[in-house]
């Protein structure tokens, strides 16, 4: 069996809405996800498939339960260990981007290796981006860009990092069907020695 990576044990999260309601999304969850595995979870909009992966990557704290990151619990972390933990070891592709719009598509991409003192090798950037099928100057700033071309700056941001664990919220909401199809293939190639593939069927809100 591969080494577990991530636990996620009996979460819970609700979010308190005002004084005298709360709304229960995330309803006692349990599984782990391991090295060399690619899990994918599905359900319907709304569901909580982002409120999951919020909470299994230490940005957002479940109301119960813990998550446990190559054995730590991010949640006890220092604001400053958990920033350094998501810099290092995970990636995160946000449903919504979270590109920075005063930046061009080449500073975004390399904004992590920036912050965190690494190297940058243009060529790499452009090959990452090239596979994905992304046609525009690296050199333009990203509010120019389309919904799926913007999706593709924030899939190399986090390839381009080498991240020992990948978060991906819908990484293909937005590109056409043949860009999918190269963004999958990028994917499973990061794991050409995915052995385990999983499927998490999410249902609960
Ligand atoms: N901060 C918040 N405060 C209140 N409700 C929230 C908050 N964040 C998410 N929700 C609610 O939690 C539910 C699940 O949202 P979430 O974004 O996790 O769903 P999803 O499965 O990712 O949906 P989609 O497929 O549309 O991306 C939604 O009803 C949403 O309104
Ligand atoms: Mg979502």
């Amino acid at each position: 069996m591969n080494e577990k990576l991530i636990e996620v044990q009996g979460i819970s999260k609700s979010f308190v809405l005002d004084k005298s309601k709360s709304v229960g999304i995330l309803n006692n969850i349990s599984f782990s996800a391991h090295s060399n595995e690619f899990l994918s979870i599905v359900g319907p909009s709304g569901s909580g498939k982002s409120t999951l992966l919020k909470c299994m990557s230490g940005l957002l704290e479940p109301t119960e339960g813990q998550v446990i990151i190559n054995s730590i619990n991010p949640y006890r972390l220092s604001p400053s260990k958990i920033a350094k933990m998501r810099r290092t070891d995970i990636g995160f592709i946000f449903q919504s981007y979270n590109l920075v719009p005063a930046l061009p598509v080449f500073e975004n991409v390399v904004l992590p290796l920036r912050l965190s003192g690494k190297k940058i090798s243009k060529s790499e950037v452009e090959d990452l981006l090239k596979s994905m099928n992304f046609t525009a100057d690296l050199g333009s700033f990203v509010d120019t860009l389309s919904g799926g071309e913007r999706q593709k700056v924030a899939i190399a941001r986090v390839l381009v990092t080498h991240a020992r664990i990948i978060f991906a919220d819908e990484p293909t909401g937005a590109v056409d069907a043949s860009s999918k199809e190269l963004i999958f293939k990028r994917l499973r190639k990061l794991g050409e020695f995915y052995n385990q593939v999983s499927h998490l069927e999410f249902r609960t809100k």
